[in-house]
């Protein structure tokens, strides 16, 4: 990867700074004749720097960036990591020849750890949110604002980039992904990654691969033919990573096909290294590595956090002849070209006071081409602040704030949990965190004149009472998830289901916001105006989601997850749960028991290609609410379709804004393929966010790669375009597609 040429290399010509400190150039500190270090020549690739780099360094040097020094609460901590920043995982510097520490904190939807470190972070709309803005700009803007603090909090590696398929929505880091489209996925987290890299952080996309659920993460083995697996969830990395080059993957907890993925050759080596020519290193999920030889030849750079098999046994292995050399300096060559063609080495992170005001501005715009309307009868929103009579407001503590994800996701709010009193109750793991941005508040400023009251829902009775006497009844929902659990359903917990309904049945102008992190079941979709997909709303949820519900933003963002009816209609109606023997149920020690490697249960993926939208069209299943769709408070017309093909097949259309107000539609591109490839019946190929004032058409001109029409042929190892019919359909939703030609390609 060649980022753009950095013009600072003068400045470094007068120090460099490591860990804060402000060390003399190395080449000064080696005597005052000495030129530069051959290797802090920009004008070489970062490949040619990592080279003259390995060529210098001592075995012991070299190992020394092939493991992490331990973790809080995942002990033991090397004595080296006094000099850690706090984060998920440090690795050392080497002085002697100006190579600085790798300092890496989680940053799904924000730095996480910021509360016992005392520093500040913005939580950005979740992961699973982000994607619902289709919107390309904002992914951008949400890894460089992570970036940007991560560099300003001391990092200079960024450990978000989720992207594991929903092949299973109840996995409990539904909200860290990007949802259940590859293509989607894919291109969502290739700009989230170079927004962050372009900041100079080393970006990682995670976890590698078939991670999709959480029960007995450590131990499952996950059975996927290899079509299914290229075809599908391989597909979002390798998009990903095309997009971004991306520096760093890191390999998943789960076994696939028989072997751990973090010594997986087939894909860490066949597939991610050798077929898609990845430059950069991979580095095992926090414990999941469990061997050393094994992993190293598979392919494995580097361990974390702890240095159980890539230190001293590492060493050992290498004296022994049982790891060859040039293994080595290939897992060192990799971590350094990294660190070059990321920035870090040439302009590390200088710690500085987070933008808290510039992060606001970012959520809130971001929470706003993300939240999802997916039903609004007889246009009950967006309402009138200027009229807007009496509203009562009630449930999921909408009075003081809005629920976030949890898990190593978990960005830390200010002033601790919102629901608690100011000052307590600090994320702990699992602790159900809700950040001070409060709906209530938000829409008594919006609508200063109106009657604003609130019911916190846990009497339905008492809820039910107050929504009778409001004109408008807002009521919220939540579903919390985290890493380490997945859900029970898809049902809202809670009786949160019954407070709905029975707050329905007492006002005919039910308004449901709902904040979670999959897809809910709704039995009393019918019965209430208006729905709303807020997801987890990051630090500005509440201000964006009022400026929805008063106008002031049209929503245009369109579902990256599909809303099943019900669970029954899942490929797996149940999560297959892990045998006592395949968990450590938290027992001290654990990671112990985790290295040396748990007893495998089995998961088949007998659904195949089959992920998401592409299961409920082929087995014919009625959803909920499907894939790309979501509604505005204006309406859109798809005319003027043309095909035309080449070495890419181009396509154009019409599209029109036919309502009375200005908005964005997400126009989608599906592709059926020829009958004899054998593909479920469409998948999406393309996507354009066309903004479009009230009666505006626009000209949308769409190119597709044919590589995004082929199928994985596994015989010959090789993508390929059917010959055959292809017919392109276009439209608002996966379900909504008035548009459809056919062209044959060859
Ligand atoms: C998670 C990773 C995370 C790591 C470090 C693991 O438990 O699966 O996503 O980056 O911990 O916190």
């Amino acid at each position: 990867m060649i980022l753009p040429r950095r013009t600072f290399l003068t400045n470094l010509q007068l120090s460099i700074v490591i860990f804060g400190i402000a060390l003399s150039p190395v080449w000064a500190q080696a005597g005052e004749h000495k030129p530069a270090s051959a290797w802090m020549n920009t004008a070489l690739s970062p490949d040619e720097r990592a080279a003259l780099v390995v060529k210098e360094m001592t075995l012991d040097e070299k190992i020394s960036l092939l493991h992490g020094t331990g973790m809080k609460g995942l002990g033991p901590m090397s004595p080296l990591s006094v000099k850690s920043n706090g984060g998920a995982g440090y690795v050392v510097p080497i002085p002697r020849l100006g190579i600085p520490a790798i300092q890496m904190s989680d940053a799904a939807y924000g730095v996480r750890m910021s509360g016992e470190n005392g520093r500040y972070s913005t939580a950005l709309p979740d992961n699973l949110a982000g994607a619902a803005s289709w919107d390309l700009d904002a992914a951008y803007e949400y890894g460089a604002l992570i970036a940007r603090e991560l560099r300003a909090q001391g990092y200079n590696m960024s450990l978000g980039g989720g992207v594991n398929l929903a092949r299973e929505p109840r996995n409990g880091r539904t909200f860290e992904y990007m949802g259940e489209d590859p293509f989607l996925a894919g291109k969502m987290v290739g700009q989230v990654m170079k927004g962050e890299q372009e900041q100079h952080v080393i970006g990682d996309i995670k976890h590698y691969a078939m991670n999709d659920q959480e029960s007995g993460r450590n131990a499952v083995n996950v059975n996927i033919d290899k079509r299914s697996m290229r075809e599908s969830d391989l597909l979002a990395f390798e998009i990903g990573l095309r997009e971004s080059n991306a520096a760093a993957v890191m390999c998943a907890y789960n076994r696939v096909n028989g072997d751990y993925a973090c010594e997986n050759k087939y894909l860490l080596t066949d597939v991610l290294k050798k077929d898609w020519n990845f430059k950069g290193f991979v580095l095992s999920d926090w414990q999941g590595t469990h061997s050393t030889a094994k992993a190293s030849a598979a392919g494995l750079d580097h361990e974390e956090p702890a240095e159980i098999f890539y230190a001293d046994a590492m060493k050992k292995a290498v004296e022994a002849g049982q790891v060859p050399v040039s293994e080595i300096d290939d897992h060192v060559h990799r971590i350094l070209r990294s660190m070059f063609a990321a920035g870090v080495i040439d302009d590390p992170p200088v710690k500085s006071v987070v933008d808290v005001q510039g992060g606001f501005e970012v959520a809130q715009k971001i929470e706003e081409q993300s939240i999802v309307l997916l039903r609004n009868e007889h246009s009950l929103l967006p309402l009138d602040a200027s009229n807007a009579g009496s509203i009562a407001v009630i449930g999921a503590h909408a009075d003081v704030g809005m629920i976030s994800g949890g898990g190593s996701a978990q960005v830390d709010p200010p002033g601790g949990n919102a629901i608690m009193p100011p000052g307590k109750g600090n994320t702990t793991w699992q602790a159900h965190i809700w950040f001070p941005t409060s709906p209530l508040k938000a829409i008594r400023a919006s609508a200063p004149h109106a009657k604003v009251q609130y019911d916190p829902g846990t009497d339905p009775a008492s809820a039910a009472a107050l929504a009778r006497k409001a004109d408008i009844a807002i009521v919220f929902a939540h579903q919390w998830e985290s890493e380490g659990m997945d859900l029970d359903s898809l049902s809202l917990p809670e009786r949160q289901d019954d407070l709905i309904a029975r707050v329905a049945a007492a006002n005919p102008h039910t308004v449901v916001v709902l904040e979670t992190g999959s897809p809910v079941t709704m039995p009393w979709a019918d019965h209430v105006s208006t729905i709303l997909e807020a997801w987890y709303g990051g630090s500005r949820g509440a201000e964006a989601l009022a400026r929805v519900i008063f106008g002031e933003v049209n929503p245009s963002a369109k579902l990256p997850i599909t809303f099943p009816k019900t669970e029954a209609d899942l490929p797996h109606p149940s999560i297959v749960k892990p045998p006592r023997a395949s968990t450590t149920n938290d027992e001290p020690d654990a990671w112990k028991k985790i290295a040396a490697g748990l007893p495998a249960f089995q998961i088949t993926y007998d659904e195949g290609l089959k992920v998401g939208y592409k299961w409920y069209d082929a087995e014919h299943k009625e959803v909920l609410f499907p894939f790309g769709y979501g509604l505005s408070y204006t309406t859109y017309n798809y005319s003027d379709f043309k095909v035309s093909s080449g070495k890419t097949v181009r396509l154009s259309f019409k599209v029109t804004n036919t309502g009375n107000r200005a908005g964005a539609e997400i126009a989608e591109v599906y592709a059926a393929l020829p009958e004899s490839a054998g593909e479920p019946p469409k998948r999406l190929v393309g996507w354009s966010k066309v903004k479009l004032d009230a009666g505006e058409s626009k000209e949308v001109a769409i190119e597709v790669d044919p590589e995004y029409l082929s199928i994985f042929n596994v015989d010959r190892d090789a993508w390929q375009l059917v010959p055959g019919d292809y017919t392109f359909l276009v439209g608002g939703s996966s379900q909504n597609l008035p548009l459809k030609e056919s062209v044959n390609l060859k």
